[in-house]
């Protein structure tokens, strides 16, 4: 007897379970017809329409539910407006527009279909008038990867690090030489718990007596973002002093012999005049100068012509 009473009579259902129950058909019939899709990125807003519009008398008559995925978000019974902990002041619906919801600073955790539920209240119950789904991707770009040498492993051999951070969903790295992928070492990939953005960072290993075009790319949900690693061997050592040094050589060679013959000119002219300024030592020193003055350009002139 106990038992057909619980069975014949089932217990009240929580508003949320028929909820759920809506949602459920309403994910069934929105996918069918292509779920509208909003793109975001991190900390921006976003506006998500009901796509229905009600009078402020029928206000009082209604209910509005917006939820994600099994979560409530915000809920209007009776004109009055109930924001979930998650969404607290940072989420309002604007009645006037579509009855859409606003959610302001955008986190990667917002991701997710948004449903919107409207109830009309109809001889002393509720019944469903309207249902809107709104998928929203909330993103973050990673920036272009930075590639760095770190060091020798062995002999020949050199190590670069592919890295890039702050992006949002999970990227995967790979690493390619003309079209084809090379075997990567050490790739490591961070989510941090707070932000929920990832961190991705990879080694690779190549042989430094070749040329070498590395891309390192990294792709993340339809994104992807790259950069290029080149690697030229240096020109043979002693190609450099014949490409090179012809100028360099002619230079040290002309100032040489240059430097030389004045110094020679000078120590000629030296021993020539000793005698002179010595006599005239006593006399006058200013005479002395002069004289070495007019000496050294008949010098020089005679050097010269
Ligand atoms: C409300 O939704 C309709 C139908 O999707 C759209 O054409 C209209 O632009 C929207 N109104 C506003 C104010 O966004
Ligand atoms: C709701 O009202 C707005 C402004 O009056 C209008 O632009 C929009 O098209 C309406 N939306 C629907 C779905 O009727
Ligand atoms: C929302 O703002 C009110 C008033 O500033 C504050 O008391 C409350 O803790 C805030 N709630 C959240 C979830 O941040
Ligand atoms: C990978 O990285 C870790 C930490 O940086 C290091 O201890 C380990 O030796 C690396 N493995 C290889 C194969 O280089
Ligand atoms: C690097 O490449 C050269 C030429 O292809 C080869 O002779 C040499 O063994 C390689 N070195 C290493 C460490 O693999
Ligand atoms: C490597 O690149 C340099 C500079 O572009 C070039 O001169 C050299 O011939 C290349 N060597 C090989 C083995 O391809």
């Amino acid at each position: 007897m106990g038992h057909t009473l619980k069975w014949g009579a089932p217990p009240p259902k929580r508003p949320y379970l028929r909820i759920l129950q809506l949602l459920l058909l309403a994910g069934l019939f929105c996918f069918s017809l292509g779920i509208i899709q909003v793109t975001k990125t991190v900390r921006e807003i976003a506006i998500l329409s009901c796509e229905y519009n009600i009078s402020t008398d029928e206000l009082t008559s209604v209910r509005i539910y917006w939820q994600k995925d099994r979560e409530m978000v915000l809920a209007v019974m009776s004109g009055k407006v109930q924001v979930w902990p998650k969404y607290e002041n940072r989420t309002f619906t604007d009645i006037t527009n579509n009855l859409s919801i606003v959610i302001l600073a955008l986190r990667l955790s917002d991701n997710g279909t948004y449903t919107c539920v409207i109830q009309k209240s109809e001889r002393g119950s509720f019944r469903l008038e309207h249902l809107t789904s709104v998928m929203l991707l909330v993103r973050a770009n990673f920036p272009v990867p930075t590639i760095a040498e770190v060091g020798n492993p062995s002999l020949n051999i050199k190590r670069i690090n592919c890295s890039t951070s702050g992006g949002f969903p999970e990227p995967h790295l790979s690493w390619l030489e003309n079209g084809t992928e090379v075997n990567a070492i050490n790739t490591t990939v961070f989510q941090d718990p707070e932000t929920e953005l990832y961190t991705i960072s990879s080694e690779l290993d190549f042989n430094m007596t070749n040329n070498h075009s590395f891309v390192c790319l990294v792709k993340y949900g339809d994104l992807t973002v790259s950069q290029t690693f080149k690697w030229q061997i240096q020109p043979k050592l002693d190609d450099s002093p014949t490409n090179q040094s012809p100028l360099l050589t002619i230079i040290i060679t002309v100032s040489l012999i240059g430097t030389f013959v004045i110094a020679a000119v000078i120590w000629q002219r030296l021993q020539a005049c000793r005698p002179a300024p010595r006599r005239r030592e006593r006399s006058n020193e200013g005479n002395m100068e002069m004289e070495w003055l007019s000496s050294n350009s008949r010098g020089s002139a005679k050097a010269s012509g």
